[in-house]
């Protein structure tokens, strides 16, 4: 079972709790913990997956070529990161990078979901497979789930690529997070209409999630029992 943390009151003490956090091996190797940045009262809320090298030595997420072009891109739609909040699914930087463990997830989920709690975006922006999966609860993958927001727990959330595919992957892949951060623009605008049509689009670019466990009182955001 997941820590709820759901008494902890601000991002202050739960940061605290998050610094001094073991409940999984990532700790050992750790140089610090990057817990998160950015405005605790932001409309957006950006999920990465978890800290690189760079993001471990300075304790701050995305500070190194990802964190580059997701200020800019984040500049094109009129946002500084000090707009928004950054967090991760893992706070801790997996060894050589490698991809976070299920159990390191488990581990550290309870913290993203506290934090979403406590900054309490309007939209929240799900950066490659680890975050939209794990926000979504869903298998399908971010090509696929891109494109839309969705609404979700009584906000948007909007999943895009990783700016380090972008890095990889060129213009195209630049392109579709451009694409994809015009939909956040306009749900902080207010341009994004709600309700739903008859092909379970509402307006350009929207979708009420399908996941039906989502609409489960008896489960949480991460599909465990309240
Ligand atoms: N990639 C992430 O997912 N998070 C960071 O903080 C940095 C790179």
């Amino acid at each position: 079972m997941t820590t709820s943390f759901e008494d902890v009151a601000s991002l202050d003490v739960l940061g605290a709790i998050a610094h001094d956090c073991t409940r999984c091996a990532l700790a050992d190797s750790r140089t610090n913990v990057v817990f998160g940045s950015g405005s605790g009262t932001a409309q957006v809320m950006i999920v990465g997956e978890g800290p690189g090298q760079q993001e471990d030595e300075q304790g701050l997420p995305f500070v190194g070529r990802s964190g580059q072009l997701l200020e800019a891109l984040l500049g094109e739609i009129g946002l500084t990161r000090d707009d928004v909040y950054i967090a991760n699914v893992v706070k801790c930087r997996p060894p050589s990078n490698r991809d976070p463990r299920p159990d390191e997830i488990d581990a550290c989920k309870g913290f993203l979901r506290r934090q979403i709690e406590l900054v309490d975006p309007t939209v929240v922006v799900t950066l490659g497979n680890f975050s939209t999966k794990l926000l979504l609860r869903t298998e399908v993958g971010i090509t696929r789930m891109r494109g839309v927001a969705y609404e979700w727990w009584g906000r948007y959330l909007v999943p895009t690529f990783h700016p380090a595919a972008a890095l990889r992957g060129g213009d195209r892949v630049t392109d579709d997070i451009r694409a994809d951060l015009a939909l956040v623009r306009a749900v902080i605008d207010g341009r994004l209409p709600s309700g739903t049509g008859d092909d379970g689009r509402s307006g350009p670019g929207q979708r009420p999630l399908d996941q039906g466990a989502t609409d489960d009182p008896q489960l949480d955001l991460f599909g465990e029992p309240t």
